[in-house]
């Protein structure tokens, strides 16, 4: 059973993770954290940033659940880009530690399995964060995503291209495809942690924590994970 944790508003959410997160690095300051892109896990970066002074974090690891295919690491939309932005850079790690899955066209055939193997050899994710897509996607596991899978190439469905236009030109500029973390990846790791805000993620919120476990909402495959948290704000919990 998840843990669910209503709370007022989206910092309230980053302060209660940020402070399990400080703990863990505290407790094992080479901790591996799986980091998220979107908007729904920048409150906890951002609580993040103001609690880590005085932490070690030159030996925190990172691995990101997922990377557009076809995009330069170097376009500012990048997950690569994103996550030195909003992570690596503000809050002191070393590049060096932090992977985001291969995107480039010359690497797509191996990129998977090699992103696997270094999950492996880190010891595996410790923290998992999380958001969710509206048609209720983890990582970028659209509906119909095996609960086996493992990182491999997946295309967007229009939906999340539609979601996403936001962060560019147009939807014409958002790539197809994209790699991502399988939900076998992601249910490996030792705990997850959810976050989702506003109205529009109620119906993946409550699919994915009391609906039937199904590759139609893939988000409900943390029904099948033993430590899992939820932070949502009334809002996305109001089909719960
Ligand atoms: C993208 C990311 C997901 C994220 C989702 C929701 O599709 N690949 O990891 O959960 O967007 O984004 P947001 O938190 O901005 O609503």
């Amino acid at each position: 059973m998840a843990e669910v944790i209503i709370v007022p508003d989206a910092p309230t959410a980053g302060s209660i993770v940020a402070d399990e997160l400080v703990r863990l690095i505290r407790r094992r300051p080479d901790a591996v954290l799986g980091l998220a892109t979107g908007s729904s896990p920048l409150p906890v970066y951002d609580a993040l940033r103001e609690r880590i002074e005085g932490v070690d974090v030159s030996r925190v690891r990172g691995f990101a659940l997922d990377e557009y295919v076809g995009l330069d690491a170097a376009h500012p939309e990048s997950y690569r880009s994103v996550i030195t932005r909003e992570v690596v850079e503000p809050l002191g790690l070393d590049p060096r530690l932090i992977r985001t899955p291969d995107g480039s066209l010359d690497g797509i055939a191996t990129a998977g399995e090699e992103y696997e193997a270094a999950i492996a050899e880190a010891g595996g994710i410790d923290a998992q964060i999380l958001g969710i897509g509206t048609d209720g996607h983890i990582g970028f596991n659209e509906p119909g995503s095996s609960f086996a899978s493992r990182t491999r190439v997946k295309t967007l469905t229009r939906q999340t291209r539609e979601d996403n236009a936001r962060f560019f030109e147009s939807i014409d500029d958002v790539p197809m495809h994209c790699i991502t973390q399988g939900l076998g990846t992601i249910l490996r790791a030792r705990s997850l942690v959810l976050l989702a805000f506003g109205e529009g993620k109620a119906d993946a919120v409550a699919g994915a924590i009391e609906g039937p476990v199904s590759a139609s909402l893939p988000g409900s495959a943390i029904q099948l994970h033993e430590h899992v948290t939820v932070v949502v704000d009334e809002a996305a919990a109001s089909r719960l």
